[in-house]
């Protein structure tokens, strides 16, 4: 993958008249140590809105479709992922808010590392002032 913010990446599909198949074999610097998603979400739903200090993830819509806004070094990026074959890579020190889900939006995440509650920047503020260092 592309070593940058919010870069998506078209993964490769083998397509079948009965189907199509998405591979998704990473070149993305870091091994997978946790897979959550998220699901059942409401059209008004907006989860996210915090960065994490060391750990990067690679964000799919593996159904329907959402939108996430990242700042990342006082770079803004919004992008809408609405196919299964597009995969997006959130690096650390990156706020994410993901919303506008449709009904059927599931939202995968692929983790460099286990759930750790003090590597969440919870707080915009805090995130700010760690942006400008
Ligand atoms: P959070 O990361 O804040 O969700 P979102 O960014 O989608 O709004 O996590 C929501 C809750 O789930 C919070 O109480 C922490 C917990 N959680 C875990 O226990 N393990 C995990 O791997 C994740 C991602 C969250």
């Amino acid at each position: 993958m592309r070593n940058e913010f919010g870069s998506v990446e078209l993964l490769q599909t083998f397509e079948d008249l009965s189907g199509n198949l998405t591979v998704f074999e990473p070149d993305i610097g870091f091994e997978i140590k946790r897979i959550y998603f998220l699901h059942g979400l409401s059209s008004d739903a907006v989860r996210g809105e915090h960065a994490h200090r060391e750990l990067t993830q690679v964000m799919l819509a593996v159904a329907g479709s959402f939108t996430v806004e990242m700042v990342r070094g006082g770079v803004e990026k919004t992008v809408t992922l609405s196919s299964p074959r597009e995969a997006c890579l959130i690096p650390p020190l990156t706020w994410r808010r993901i919303a506008n889900f449709t009904s059927d939006a599931v939202c995968l995440v692929l983790a460099s590392d286990v759930y750790r509650e003090s590597d969440y920047i919870r707080d915009r503020d805090e995130f700010d002032s760690i942006s400008r260092l």
